[in-house]
């Protein structure tokens, strides 16, 4: 954080006299603040506490006693700005375009990245329209440092409380530290179960939550990558920016999407659980039970991973998983060859806390390139990490 140059825009919300404290951590972190507020903002805390903290003038005015605030040259200046706290009023505008005051008119002329902390009821961030305006913010290449859960102003208790100082600091250095070392490649990544039909209500599927590949695809994008996560039906979101999500729902689909990207992708991660095998016939109507036995033809679903190992370049790298519950090494390596992985991750179902479902995992590198590498239990987002450092160290040629 030392002498980076920060913009701290504040908007008028009660979350504003947290940006008090988080301006005072900035400055002791070494970073030199400027500080920009709405006129509502001066409601909640005055101009007069932030330049003292700030040890800098504060900007409120496009218009600043006859003379021209330069909006363009206060955006050229940063090498950062956080709007913090971020109102609903203030991302909507944000997210529109609308520059009538000195925040907006500053994010427009921005060419830093932009860290967004909004606060606001948790019903007003739930609204379609919020989540409207923070998907057009995070496809303009913004970051949002997400709100958290507790108590409201309004008495009311759930999601909206703007971060706390310690948690955006928190963010902002793993954003600053993170090594940018996949900028300019293009990642694609399958995760997620698939749902293969057997009636209208019925389907064949499997517990693979999504969450390791959700945590690659973050871990990637916060890398530089631009990443396409195909994600099977699963609930999870992010609002990590660069992550476009293709959601599909059977093997099929899931295939089709990978194959549009395939080609243009240099890193392709297959970690969704694909179902093998789907209904041969799937009923039009639900199917009635009765006393009799009752069988499904089923019949083999495409396996992406080996289809598109027979594509595979040389500029390209393939990384497959393996879920295995006996003869966990032979199986793996015996994949890792057969589908043209470049590496495998396996994890065994016998491990407590890897697998499905949990937030943590416990897994085996195998590769054509080094040697086996044991990852003990941590979590998915972590594990994420080791995965592509040991992309970067042994495939990405430099
Ligand atoms: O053969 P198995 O399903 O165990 O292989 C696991 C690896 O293959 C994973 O990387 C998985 O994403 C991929 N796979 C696939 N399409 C399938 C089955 C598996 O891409 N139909």
């Amino acid at each position: 954080m030392k002498n980076k140059k920060i913009l701290i825009a504040v908007s008028g919300s009660i979350a504003a006299y947290k940006s008090a404290s988080l301006i005072r951590l900035l400055v002791i972190a070494g970073a030199e603040v400027k500080v920009l507020m709405t006129e509502s903002a001066k409601e909640f805390i005055s101009p007069l506490t932030l330049s003292t903290l700030s040890k800098n003038k504060v900007y409120s005015d496009l218009i600043d006693e006859d003379s021209w605030s330069n909006h363009v040259e206060l955006g050229l200046w940063a090498d950062a700005m956080i709007v913090a706290p971020a109102t609903a009023n203030t991302i909507a505008r944000m997210a529109n375009g609308l520059c009538e005051n000195i925040v907006t008119a500053v994010y427009l002329s921005a060419r830093c990245p932009v860290y967004i902390a909004p606060a606001m009821d948790l019903d007003m961030w739930e609204h379609p329209s919020t989540q409207e305006n923070i998907k057009k913010l995070l496809s303009c290449g913004n970051q949002i440092i997400d709100p958290e859960v507790g108590e409201l102003a309004s008495g009311l208790h759930g999601k909206g409380r703007m971060a706390e100082p310690e948690n955006i600091m928190a963010f902002l250095s793993e954003a600053f530290d993170k090594k940018k070392d996949l900028t300019g490649k293009k990642v694609l990544i399958t995760a997620g179960p698939t749902h293969e039909r057997i009636d209208p209500v019925r389907y064949i599927g499997n517990r693979s939550s999504g969450k390791m590949g959700m945590a690659l695809a973050e871990e990637c994008a916060r890398r530089g990558a631009e990443v396409v996560l195909i994600l099977g039906p699963s609930s999870l979101d992010t609002n990590t920016a660069n992550i476009a999500i293709e959601r599909v729902v059977t093997a099929e689909e899931m295939y089709a999407s990978a194959q549009k990207h395939h080609h243009s992708s240099t890193l392709c991660i297959f970690s969704a659980a694909v179902a093998d095998y789907k209904p041969q016939n799937p009923a039009s109507r639900k199917i009635k039970k009765s006393e009799e036995a009752f069988q499904i033809s089923l019949q083999r679903t495409p396996d992406i991973a080996n289809e598109l190992g027979t594509l595979k370049s040389e500029e390209q790298t393939h990384i497959g998983f393996a879920l295995e519950t006996e003869h966990e090494e032979e199986n793996a390596l015996s994949k890792l060859n057969r589908k043209n992985f470049d590496m495998i991750v396996l994890n065994s179902l016998n491990d407590e806390g890897a697998g499905f479902g949990h937030d943590t995992n416990k897994v085996r590198i195998y590769g054509t390139k080094h040697d086996v590498i044991d990852i003990k239990l941590k979590p998915k987002s972590e594990l994420a990490g080791d995965i592509i450092n040991t992309f970067v160290e042994f495939y990405v040629k430099s």
